[in-house]
């Protein structure tokens, strides 16, 4: 049988159907296909019998199957939008998560001097650094990350969208020098027990590991940077921390054993403690 051309709006439909176990099947068809035809989505609603080419048809159907199999559409389409800022994304590091917006939104709401110096450690895509730097443009902040292939992608988000931050190829803070006090340490690291079954689920088993998940059920790399986070904090600096919804008890505990003040935990929309802080006061 020879292949036709078909348009918009009949491609739209049949993917959907292919993609009926997503819950955003519909949605997750028009993005597909909107990179494909490197137009915003409003083009496919404005024009649905427009004919799509054989060859553009071939290359929906690439990224349709690879969907079926349940990549991530942000690593399909190699961008998230976090924060209003478009983010390249690759399998090197977490996908953005919308919850994070909260820890940015915790760390813009301190007191902090016109020029404080921040530091988001594990800053994967850059995410949350890059947040910050786009809301307080006279802000330092350093961005840290382990991995090699996340850091470049850290890096050229930050060229892409004009902000300049500094950068370093760390093992949490061991390659920053002591000497280094911070106003604000940040950073989301992971904090996945490796027995959570929800690692086996949708799109987080297509994210590396390294970025998901930490020993002693998930508290190993918290407990790090709170334990080390007071070398490189000046007097009265800040650490803020996300992690999972049912460790802000054992996180704050964290915190108060280390010696913090005014330990505290915010809650997201939907109720749940999802970042925790406290100040370092010497
Ligand atoms: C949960 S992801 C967060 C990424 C990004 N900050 C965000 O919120 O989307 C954790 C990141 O920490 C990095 N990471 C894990 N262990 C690290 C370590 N020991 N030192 C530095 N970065 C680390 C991972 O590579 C990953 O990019």
């Amino acid at each position: 049988m020879t292949a036709m051309a078909l348009a918009i709006a009949e491609l739209i439909q049949q993917a959907q159907q292919r993609l009926s176990h997503s819950d955003s099947a519909r949605l997750d068809a028009e993005l597909l296909l909107a990179k494909v035809l490197d137009k915003p989505r409003s083009y496919l609603l404005t024009w649905p019998e427009r004919q799509v080419s054989l060859d553009q048809q071939q290359q929906f159907e690439q990224l349709l199957s690879a969907r079926e199999q349940g990549q991530p559409v942000a690593y399909l389409l190699g961008q998230r939008e976090f924060w209003s800022l478009s983010l390249a994304v690759n399998n090197s590091t977490l996908i953005p998560r919308p919850e994070t917006e909260h820890l940015v939104e915790a760390v813009l709401a301190l007191q902090l001097p016109e020029q404080a110096r921040v530091v988001d450690l594990g800053c994967g895509t850059g995410a949350i650094a890059l947040a910050l730097k786009s809301e307080r443009p006279q802000w330092q902040i350093t961005a840290v990350e382990r991995d090699a292939r996340a850091l470049a992608l850290a890096q050229r988000n930050a060229e892409q969208l004009g902000l300049a931050l500094e950068f370093c190829a760390s093992d949490w803070f061991s390659a920053l020098p002591v000497a280094q006090q911070f106003d604000v340490v940040v950073s989301n690291p992971p904090y996945i027990d490796a027995a959570d079954p929800h690692l086996l689920q949708g799109d987080v088993r297509f994210e590396p590991r390294s970025a998901l998940v930490a020993e002693q059920h998930g508290l190993a790399d918290l407990a790090q940077l709170i334990a080390q986070a007071p070398n490189y904090l000046r007097s009265g600096g800040w650490l803020l921390l996300e992690h999972g919804w049912q460790q802000g008890a054992a996180v704050r505990q964290l915190f108060e054993q280390q010696g913090y003040k005014q330990v505290s935990s915010q809650h997201d929309y939907a109720k749940l403690e999802r970042i925790s802080s406290g100040q370092w006061v010497e």
